[in-house]
């Protein structure tokens, strides 16, 4: 993929420079390849072996009984791509520089997220459905016991142990804050590293009870159960426990539709005390300029917020929003106006701060 895209020789190059390249085939081909074989290396176990200790492949697929020869050519894809290295003596470890990210004893790996992604595949093929009808997929509307919570929270999870540290440092919580409402909070991580940070601390996450059951044994494994606890319940219409001193809105209103977040918001103010801060950490829509979702280069960011705001259109009915819709929902709800907390650590993401001083 790689190599189609940026040319592997001068020649490949100068045809790729001068449009003789038909990347749309290149790029419709390889997007999901790519992704396919990362995902199934995860899925199989194939990445944790790799990272575990150097082996032939012939070990790795009897190890952990895979059938022979798919299991050599899923591991030349991932040599191919760069995620593993194969060595003179005919062994193959995981890349050094992909430890950090797939190794799933790593403390900021996210191979739990990659394997979500799996679930992505049947949503974006049913993608032209969505063009021509409008109607998407609801992934929400799932019963709690479908495996897919686990795999979607434990997926989250990743992503927010990279970010929390950060966020829990730059956010700003009223004095001898008691009390924190983490709405669409999911795997509690963000309270938990909240709570942490100061001990006089306790947090309500609410969620759907599907999110709930795997952030109880999330926060349950964390030792936090007395300071973390969950509350079942619908985001878009559940009445929210009064005298909190901060309320957190992390990468759940783009799961919401316009029409749903001014009455969240007010019910955000209504159960936050005087002085309570509310805080909105997600994607922002930004106009979209040309680059591309991977590799490397300008734009690539814009690209990747711009394919989020189809990919939530498809999977919640939503889209992602702008900071000044942001903030005149929040001018609506009688809060302040936000101030942005900037971050190098959270590329995507945007954390705003607002706060209630009547
Ligand atoms: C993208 S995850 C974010 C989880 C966590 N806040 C974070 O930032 O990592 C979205 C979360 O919102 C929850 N959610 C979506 N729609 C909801 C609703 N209507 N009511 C309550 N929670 C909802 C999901 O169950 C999930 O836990």
């Amino acid at each position: 993929m790689r190599l189609a895209l940026r040319g592997g020789n001068t020649l490949e190059r100068v045809a790729l420079r001068a449009n003789l390249v038909p990347t749309p085939a290149a790029e419709a081909w390889g997007g999901i390849a790519a992704s396919g074989v990362l995902v199934a290396a995860v899925r199989t176990g194939v990445v944790a072996r790799l990272a575990s200790a150097p082996a032939r492949t012939e070990e790795i697929a009897r190890d952990l009984c895979l059938a022979q020869t798919p299991t050599r050519l899923l591991v030349d894809c991932l040599i191919a791509s760069g995620h593993a290295r194969r060595s003179r003596d005919g062994t193959v470890r995981l890349a050094r520089r992909d430890r950090r990210w797939l190794d799933p004893e790593s403390e900021v790996g996210v191979a739990r997220f990659v394997n979500s992604c799996g679930d992505y595949f049947d949503w974006w093929r049913d993608l032209d459905r969505l063009i021509e009808t409008g109607a998407s997929v609801e992934h929400h509307e799932r019963g709690p016991e479908d495996p897919y919570w686990r795999r979607y929270i434990l997926g989250q999870l990743d992503l927010a142990r990279l970010s929390a540290p950060e966020v829990a440092r730059r956010l700003v919580l009223p004095e001898n804050a008691g009390s924190v409402l983490d709405v669409g909070g999911g795997h509690g991580w963000y309270s938990a590293t909240l709570c942490r940070r100061h001990p006089a601390l306790t947090a309500t996450v609410l969620d759907l009870p599907g999110s709930v059951r795997v952030g109880r044994e999330v926060i349950e494994a964390a030792g936090l159960a007395h300071r973390v606890t969950f509350a079942e319940g619908d985001a878009r219409y559940a009445e929210f426990p009064e005298g909190q001193d901060a309320v957190l809105c992390f990468n759940l209103l783009h799961h919401l539709t316009e029409s749903e977040i001014p009455a969240l918001l007010a019910r955000a103010a209504k159960a936050l005390k005087p002085g309570g801060t509310l805080a909105v950490l997600d994607a922002f829509a930004d106009p979209p300029r040309p680059g591309r979702v991977w590799g490397r280069g300008r734009g690539r960011a814009n690209a990747a917020a711009t394919h989020l705001a189809l990919f939530v259109r498809l999977t919640s009915g939503s889209t992602v929003y702008t900071p000044a819709e942001l903030q005149s929902w929040l001018r609506g709800a009688g809060f302040d106006p936000a101030r942005r907390v900037r971050s190098a650590r959270i590329p995507g993401l945007a954390l705003y701060q607002a706060c209630k001083s009547w």
